[in-house]
């Protein structure tokens, strides 16, 4: 039995309980939530050829070749030096036709395919030239150059270039123009719209191309490409992911890490900096996952996704530790970290008349952007330098200092890392990180009950039922619903909670292009064309739809519990097999409309029947509303081709009293909404 004590004192439920986290990992942002199609769009993610790009050619007998003009150097020759736009677009790309009867052009893979939708209208701008510059500048005591001269063909370079999205065989072109190259030794950048034909049929397999029919020789430069964006926003987002995150309604969007913060090394920190303003000033950075970041997405989108969701900013600052261990030691030499920190916080909750509130004015967004929580670093439990303990106080206290309505998060959880948790003032929130299979989550659903409740706050800002790739399973739904029970029945101390990693786009690798992810059991997958929720994804969803302001205090008796299986080798110790509950509890109450939410789940192959006492209320309606997560094979899920095997299902139960009895199927979790006025 469940037993609802609603005549009992009710802790507040924390409004900011539910919320999101992000980073650039499994193609997040470039290749998923970020608008952007081309792939590789400044030429940077090359190693000896230009990932993403080709040569395309109409007749095999055609002469033309591409090659990556990299003028970031000061030993690179001048003529190659003088190709670069500024120092962030500093490598370009050079195609030169030299026998045409067809066409011959630049084509680009973009994110595993490009999404080609019916009526659709994309923006399509790239940077070109044909260079007229025959003889390069150069110092008189400067030797000749010895690499033989392009050839003498660049005054047939203006005229029309062909701008298409079409099949990757190049026999159906879904949409085109053109634009008119001009004639000029100096970069031009081009804009034009492409429309496809209402009756085209959904696809990825296509390619973006730029192309000529005219001997040349051209220069390209961010090449980009994009659909329409959620609410139309110019460097926006995709639409369907967009809108699944709205649906959430998260509180909160903890970012940009994560491991994304820190960098394997210090200089390949979130550089939040050169992030800003116009895509033509960000060089993009090498990012924690093994791709680089464009960092089209950079500090200003981050907040105007949270502003998009209704949520409220949780920001990660770089606190002078990296993943391989380089760190900085508090002291004069983490200054100026400390200070960039202060700018960034400037950046998002300046006025106009400070220094950063009016660059962000000047990038677009003049309104200050909300801001409570600031985290110091990233899981500092991984400092084997023992450094955070300085950091985090050297960070605190100038942050405070300067801005005393803000609340800094420690990154070290006291009660896990009793050892190097910081000294000094208690921190007034930790940041918990839990990732665990589904048997870990029911063993530990209840961890929170006996938490020191003068401890600090806890914010849990990681964690997910690891089962199932590319994104989870139902099993590890059931494993995450279990844990949230516990985190709501304790959300006086909980104050706040993310699922991590929110995305995934789930495609394996290609000739040309790796696998998209590098980590398992994410919450949202996608590819360039479709998008689904796994089932933790409406698991998530509903916890934060049907949620009170109160916790109800509850008890049980006689709940079934089961065997968790012994490892070989703790059978072999000899170790005793621990036992777990079957079903999981939380209820909540919204206290001005007097609304339960019930939260129950069912972990085993039965159904179970549960007796359910609502001890202490005055009336109880009997007609109430009832969604179900369920199937009856755990293991299975959601993918691209079947995006709603598991999905919530509502519906209604009539004839409850003070006591009822309720069945919860097998495999399930169920909220029941319960009127009681
Ligand atoms: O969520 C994936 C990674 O797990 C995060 O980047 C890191 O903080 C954690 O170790």
């Amino acid at each position: 039995a469940i037993t609802l004590h609603l005549d009992h004192a009710r802790a507040s439920v924390s409004s900011n309980l539910y919320g999101l986290m992000t980073e650039e990992i499994n193609h997040s942002y470039d290749g998923g939530l970020y608008g952007e199609l081309i792939r590789n769009r400044i030429f940077k993610d090359s190693k000896t050829s230009p990932e993403g790009w080709s040569l395309v050619k109409d007749n095999a007998a055609d002469t033309a070749s591409i090659q990556l003009i990299a003028a970031n150097e000061d030993h690179i020759p001048y003529d190659e030096r003088g190709q670069a736009i500024n120092g962030a677009l500093s490598i370009c790309l050079r195609l030169t036709v030299e026998k045409v009867s067809g066409k011959v052009g630049i084509a680009n893979e973009g994110f595993w395919g490009i999404p080609v939708k019916p009526s659709t209208t994309y923006r399509a701008s790239f940077y070109i030239k044909g260079s007229a510059r025959t003889e390069p500048f150069r110092w008189p005591w400067e030797p000749k150059p010895t690499t033989p001269p392009l050839p003498d063909i660049e005054n047939n370079t203006p005229g029309p270039v062909t701008v298409s999205i079409e099949s990757n065989d190049g026999k159906t072109v879904y949409a085109s123009g053109t634009i008119n190259l001009e004639k000029s030794i100096y970069w031009k950048k081009y804009n034009l719209t492409l429309t496809t034909a209402a009756d085209v049929q959904p696809t990825k397999d296509a390619r973006f191309v730029i192309s000529t029919n005219r001997l040349g020789v051209y220069y390209f430069n961010l090449v980009s490409l994009f659909p329409p964006t959620f609410n139309n926003q110019q460097n926006g987002f995709r639409t369907d992911l967009m809108q699944m995150l709205v649906d959430m309604k998260p509180k909160f969007l903890r970012f940009p890490g994560g491991n994304f913060l820190e960098g394997p090394m210090i200089t390949d920190a979130f550089p939040w900096k050169t992030t800003l303003g116009p895509i033509e000033n960000r060089p993009g950075h090498k990012g924690s996952w093994g791709y680089r970041a464009s960092d089209g997405m950079g500090l200003l989108e981050f907040l105007e996704w949270t502003e998009d969701m209704g949520a409220e900013p949780v920001l990660a600052v770089y606190a002078g530790y990296s993943l391989q261990g380089d760190h900085i030691d508090a002291g004069p030499l983490l200054k100026p970290y400390v200070n960039d920190a202060l700018d960034e916080i400037e950046y998002v909750t300046g006025n106009t008349t400070t220094y950063w509130g009016a660059k962000r004015a000047g990038d677009g967004h003049p309104e200050p952007f909300k801001l409570h929580y600031i985290e110091i670093g990233n899981e500092d439990w991984f400092d084997r330098s023992n450094s955070y303990d300085g950091r985090f106080k050297q960070f605190r206290d100038a942050i405070e200092t300067k801005y005393p309505q803000l609340t800094c998060i420690s990154t070290i959880p006291a009660t896990q890392y009793p050892s190097m948790k910081v000294t000094g003032k208690q921190p007034a929130v930790v940041d918990e990180h839990y990732y665990r299979n589904s048997w870990d989550m029911w063993e530990h659903a209840s961890q929170y009950d006996n938490y020191d409740r003068n401890g600090p706050k806890i914010f849990v800002g990681e964690w997910a039922t690891r089962e199932g790739a590319p994104t989870t399973n139902l099993n590890a739904a059931l494993g995450d619903a279990a844990w949230m029970t516990g985190m709501e029945r304790n959300s006086d101390i909980v104050i706040m909670s993310c699922y991590a990693p929110l995305f995934v786009n789930v495609n394996t690798a290609t000739s040309t292009a790796p696998k998209a992810w590098q980590w398992d059991s994410d919450l949202i997958g996608y590819n360039a064309l479709n998008s689904y929720g796994s089932p933790s994804y409406y698991v998530q969803k509903l916890f934060s739809h049907y949620l009170g302001d109160k916790i109800v205090p509850a008890t049980v008796e006689n709940i079934p519990v089961q065997n968790r299986p012994l490892s070989k080798k703790d059978s072999a110790d000899g170790i005793q097999p621990k036992t777990v509950p079957t079903i999981f509890y939380s209820a909540t109450m919204n206290d001005t409309t007097g609304t339960i939410y019930l939260k129950v789940v069912n972990t085993i192959a039965k159904k179970q029947t549960i007796k359910i006492n609502l001890d202490g209320v005055a009336k109880v309606s009997p007609k109430a509303t009832i969604v179900v997560i369920k199937n009856d094979k755990p293991t299975d899920t959601n993918t691209i081709s079947e995006p709603e095997k598991i999905v919530p299902v509502t519906s209604t139960v009539n004839g409850l009293k003070k006591t009822f009895r309720q069945s919860f199927p097998p495999y399930s979790v169920t909220v029941m909404q319960i009127q009681t006025r």
